[in-house]
């Protein structure tokens, strides 16, 4: 395995396989990794002749007063879960490097970024979007793969794509859950005892959203009520920033649930936000 921390040495690597043939699949991420991670690495190694995965805390996608600071790390341990998964290239860039002083170019999606996380985390989508595409110029990947579980950004990416004509597939893969049913997020480890706990609320209320709606109920309106009562039975659940249910590709509130809708859910816990989605079916 391979790492790299500066982005001349990478190019210039991947630029001798592509030369040879092989076909890159790039997973980006912020590190300290988990099974939802690793289940990225596994779908883009199967798909791919190489794997590069990258690792960096992108500070332009944090608002003020956001976790950058805190945001966990343990770089050893994540190039160790790698290694074990087959990865051959790891990049691991320095902020300075990826927003040398004077810095001033930004990308930004106007639609599916406005609402939801957008509202909630200003500027954090134009984060996301300014480092996506730089890692993308930089790894020149054929396939890149992203984890349903931050749905939204999943979609903002492939709008960037489409918008853009960027040259490379975005691979959408499922979400990977815990035991009890809470989805797999690095910021977990900030849930104490008792929150991590009734963090398991959230998956809970999808369960009960899914079975409302095998017994007919339709109207979205009433599904998303049911969902907050329900969440507001768990004391450490503090603030319910969204419940919506809405349409998997525009993300907007839909008026009738058909069965191809996502429910979308943010909550604050006293020391973490979690995001989560459901896919319902009818
Ligand atoms: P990060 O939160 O580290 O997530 C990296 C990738 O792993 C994202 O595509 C995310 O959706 C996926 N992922 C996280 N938890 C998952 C789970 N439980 N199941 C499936 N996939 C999961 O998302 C980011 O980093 C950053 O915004 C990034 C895209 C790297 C840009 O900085």
């Amino acid at each position: 395995m391979r790492v790299f921390q500066k982005t001349s040495e990478l190019a210039s690597y991947i630029n001798k396989l592509k030369r040879e043939g092989k076909s890159v699949g790039f997973v980006p991420t912020m590190g300290y990794l988990h099974e939802g991670h690793l289940s990225l690495v596994r779908c883009a190694k199967r798909e791919n002749d190489t794997v590069v995965v990258s690792i960096f805390v992108n500070p332009t996608q944090f608002g003020k007063g956001e976790d950058f600071d805190r945001y966990p790390r343990d770089l050893d341990r994540d190039l160790k879960l790698l290694q074990k998964e087959g990865v051959e290239i790891v990049f691991v860039p320095q902020v300075g490097d990826m927003y040398p002083e004077g810095f001033s170019t930004f990308v930004e999606e106007t639609k599916l970024s406005r609402k939801w996380e957008g509202e909630f985390r200003p500027g954090h989508f134009k984060g996301v979007c300014t480092v996506v595409l730089k890692l993308f110029n930089i790894v020149k990947p054929d396939r890149a793969y992203f984890g349903e579980k931050d749905f939204q950004q999943l979609k903002v990416i492939q709008k960037m794509v489409k918008d853009l004509n960027l040259d490379v597939e975005i691979v959408g893969c499922p979400i990977v859950r815990e035991e009890d049913g809470l989805a797999m997020s690095s910021r977990n480890v900030y849930l104490s005892k008792e929150e991590r706990e009734q963090a398991t609320a959230i998956y809970q209320s999808f369960q009960l959203a899914q079975k409302l709606v095998k017994e007919g109920l339709k109207n979205p309106r009433e599904l998303e009520k049911r969902i907050v009562n329900f969440l507001k039975k768990f004391p450490l659940i503090k603030e319910i920033d969204y419940v919506a249910i809405v349409d998997e590709d525009t993300l907007e509130p839909v008026k009738e649930i058909k069965g191809k809708e996502r429910i979308l859910v943010a909550v604050r816990l006293p020391s973490a936000r979690l995001i989560d989605n459901w896919k319902l079916e009818i």
